[in-house]
């Protein structure tokens, strides 16, 4: 196995420095699609296109097997101006748009993987369905789309796995946990309103400015005075906007933030306390309070089945010392969730953190990085998941 994935690594390192230098953002993943394509149709797989972007691949189309495994991975990258010396052969050629969440390496691992299931195709009992899915970051998520066009209950899949780079985890680890292990990313605009006029006369203005002052600090307390102590949840507004000058009072204030949590009803429970919280503070000052609550994905909740497999293949291929058993979710959002709201199946952090490479800052982040021996860990385990 070892000397068989040493000599895929150039063509998987190739493969996402590709994807690295010519990024896409959400839903408009076409060049990506089409070189997705390209590499699928060289190696023989059964192609599907169920959305616009995105590709939906088939092994053993024909073979009627009691398990079908579904492996995901997504495709679509930020709307950031990436940064970072250790990428210089290969920094993003769109500007302001950069894979700064790795997901270019979800891509090439699972290219990797499409050749390496290809070079065993005659040990593979079943069929097995690649997902290479668009827009994981923006809602409503090509994951909900994927789910809802009905493809992966057409090709009757019964288990669904994916990963994601961690900056967290060095690279030789594998780090994951059963149950929940990625939050629900809820969001919501809420809007202030007032009634604008001269900054030399508030007592003819109602002043959104001092009312959304009130309403975020107050805010706070909605976590710790609501939400029972066991259970995880955060609020938190990320934007606030108001006003256009020294001299004017404006009109309205308008906040945007994000409710994270395990359980689609404590979600709901709280952005209605936000709402009252905030219609009640307006009204004492004689404004207004309108909220606009956006369900986000479901949580992603590991199934204990699925997740015993995925450790019994890496201590089999890496050693005990290989895996990383978390001990609580992180609060972060994934769209892989709506997969498992149909499916059991397990998603894994894969370590690719490491100094050399710069490997150090968290998703997101314009200097963002993978370290790419990542891929050699993970391709395998996908492998091993196919020839179980
Ligand atoms: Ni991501």
């Amino acid at each position: 196995m070892s000397n068989e994935i040493d000599l895929l690594f150039p063509k998987m390192v190739a493969h996402r420095r590709h994807l690295h230098q010519h990024p896409e953002l959400s839903y408009k993943e076409f060049e990506t699609t089409a070189y997705i394509i390209k590499v699928l149709s060289t190696l023989g797989y059964e192609i599907h296109r169920p959305l616009e972007t995105g590709v939906v691949a088939v092994l053993n189309p024909e073979v009627k097997s009691s398990k079908v495994l579904a492996f995901r991975a997504d495709i679509d990258a930020l709307p950031i101006s990436e940064e970072g010396d250790a990428k210089q052969a290969f920094l993003s050629k769109n500007p302001g748009v950069a894979h700064c969440c790795g997901h270019d390496m979800h891509t090439a691992n699972m290219l990797g993987v499409a050749e390496l299931l290809k070079a065993h195709q005659a040990e593979i009992k079943h069929k097995i369905v690649l997902i290479f899915q668009p827009a994981e970051e923006k809602l409503p998520g090509g994951g909900r789309l994927i789910m809802e066009s009905g493809i992966l209950q057409k090709l009757g899949v019964t288990e669904v796995y994916g990963l994601h780079t961690s900056p967290k985890h060095s690279v030789g680890t594998i780090a994951l946990k059963s149950g929940p292990l990625m939050a629900r990313p809820d969001e919501f605009i809420l809007t202030i309103k007032g009634r604008g006029g001269h900054a030399a006369a508030p007592h003819d203005a109602v002043d959104p400015i001092v009312i959304a002052a009130q309403v975020v600090t107050t805010i706070q307390s909605v976590v710790s005075r609501t939400v029972d102590p066991t259970e995880s949840a955060v609020v938190t507004i990320g934007s606030i906007h108001g006003g256009t000058v020294h001299n004017v009072i404006p009109e309205k204030v308008e906040m945007k933030g994000t409710v994270r949590t395990f359980r689609k009803e404590l979600a709901e429970k709280i952005s209605h306390t936000i709402e009252q919280t905030a219609k009640g503070i307006a009204h004492a000052f004689g404004g207004d309070a309108e909220l606009q609550f956006d369900p986000g994905y479901p949580a992603v909740i590991n199934t204990p089945e699925t997740t015993d497999i995925i450790r019994g293949i890496v201590k089999e291929l890496y050693g005990e010392q290989a895996l990383i058993e978390m001990e609580k979710p992180i609060m972060a959002g994934e769209d892989f969730a709506f997969y498992q709201e149909e499916f059991p199946g397990t998603f894994f952090f894969l370590g690719t953190s490491s100094e050399e490479t710069q490997s150090v800052f968290p998703w997101h982040h314009p200097k963002y990085n993978a370290d790419e021996n990542g891929m050699k860990i993970a391709a395998p385990i996908f492998l091993r998941l196919a020839l179980s």
